[in-house]
């Protein structure tokens, strides 16, 4: 598998007019909305440092409608000020005349942030790529540019009209980001190097447990080792009790147990469950076995028996990949076996590979991302697409590439 898509190599940069999708949507500190984690937006930076010479439109995501960190992009901007060598403005508007005339006033080696996109209702609306292309969004910004650039590997997974709509309509090409991203993904789709050890942990339950099916199935992982809310699914389908807390916390998760359960028969050996965990009792740690779960309080990280477990499994493997964190890291005292696995993976010889944000962070704080393969900034993209899912936003790139193949005249 290798995806057929057009990179900056291909175009020539100098004075044009870029239009570049972005994800730098980041975590934000509830009480005064500044930025908690800019890696995503240093990630930004080899590819506007490739833009040196164009001018720049940035369009980009911070969140959902009717969450409270659905805000603007402008604490955004300031901090990719700090990140890259251009002068970036940022501009309140998207699409409107404030917008245009900023972009039509760009000069080369400036960088125009325009504002949250999802502030156009219709970015929200997932559709077929045809409708995405006669948006008002594709309608009114992309007579303004030469070229379509999308470094938003984060969002690939999604259906919208900034990242399926302009590249069928312009000129588009893969970010350098975006280019690292997949070249790693491809590593881990294409002949993985076995044994090939999967960690899956965290509260997004209902993301992680659809995939784990298809990445066993097509032996990209030989074993995947459960933590966080995702080991309790699978504890559940094999009728653990947890604790009250724990089994209040997990809401209704019905389809993901019946799930777990079929993945347990089909694939017998192949998911190892957590044998103990860090439970809270009086705001301490206790570490307590399977079996006493029911009578103990929340269950917060792998215990010490799983810990070694996990960390002789990674050892031994010769590719590891991580999403979600084994436990709630960020209590004191409940953040050792998602530290130990993250440091057995540094000190690994194996080909690692660290997803989701909570995790990337992490490694970050514990000063070992020099020593992973590679650290995707995305979560949900990287998942469904070791779970052979199609993305949206690369099917769109690499029709691009198609089309300007046939006639690249007429486009550069
Ligand atoms: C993410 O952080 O997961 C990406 O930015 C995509 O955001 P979404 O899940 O709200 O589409
Ligand atoms: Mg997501």
């Amino acid at each position: 598998m290798e995806f057929q898509y057009l990179t900056l190599e291909d175009f020539d940069l100098h004075d044009r007019s870029v239009l570049l999708r972005l994800d730098i949507n980041a975590p934000l500190d509830p009480s005064n909305n500044q930025l908690l984690d800019d890696g995503r937006i240093k990630a930004a930076k080899p590819t506007l440092d490739a833009l040196t010479e164009a001018r720049v439109a940035i369009l980009s995501h911070q969140s959902r409608p009717g969450r409270v960190d659905f805000t603007s992009l402008r604490r955004h901007a300031a901090e990719l000020q700090r990140t890259c060598s251009q002068r970036v403005t940022f501009i309140d508007d998207v699409m409107g005349p404030a917008a245009r005339n900023a972009v039509k006033e760009l000069r080369k080696g400036e960088v125009v942030v325009l504002d949250n996109v999802r502030f156009c209702a219709e970015e929200m609306l997932e559709e077929k790529e045809e409708k995405l292309a006669k948006t008002n969004l594709v309608k009114r910004l992309a007579p303004l540019f030469d070229l379509y650039v999308n470094d938003a590997f984060a969002t690939s997974h999604r259906a919208q009209a900034s990242l399926v709509g302009f590249p069928q309509v312009l000129p588009a090409a893969a970010g350098r980001l975006m280019e690292k991203e997949l070249s790693a993904i491809e590593k881990l789709m294409v002949n993985p190097a076995h044994p090939s050890t999967y960690l899956l942990g965290g509260a997004k339950v209902e993301d992680k447990v659809p995939v784990i099916e298809n990445i066993l199935a097509t032996r990209k992982a030989d074993h995947i080792l459960v933590g966080g809310n995702v080991a309790k699914v699978f504890l559940k389908a094999m009728d653990t009790r947890l604790g009250e807390l724990d089994e209040e916390d997990l809401g209704d998760i019905t389809d993901e147990v019946l799930k777990a359960n079929r993945i347990l028969s089909k694939y017998p050996g192949r998911i190892i469950l957590p044998s103990d965990f860090g439970t809270v009792k009086k705001g301490k740690r206790i570490d307590t076995p399977i079996k006493r779960l029911a009578r103990s309080g929340r269950a917060l990280d792998i215990g010490p028996k799983t810990t070694d477990r996990f960390t002789e499994l990674i050892n031994e493997s010769k590719t590891v990949v991580a999403a979600g964190p084994m436990g709630v890291f960020e209590e004191d005292g409940f953040e050792s076996g998602t530290k130990a696995v993250l440091q057995s993976m540094a000190e690994a010889t194996a080909f690692t590979v660290v997803g989701g944000g909570h995790m990337a962070g992490y490694a970050g704080i514990l000063g070992i991302s020099q020593r992973l393969s590679h650290i995707s900034t995305a979560g949900g993209a990287m998942l469904s697409m070791l779970a052979g899912e199609e993305l949206p936003a690369i099917t769109a790139l690499v029709a691009a590439a198609k089309r300007h193949k046939r006639r690249p005249s007429r486009e550069f």
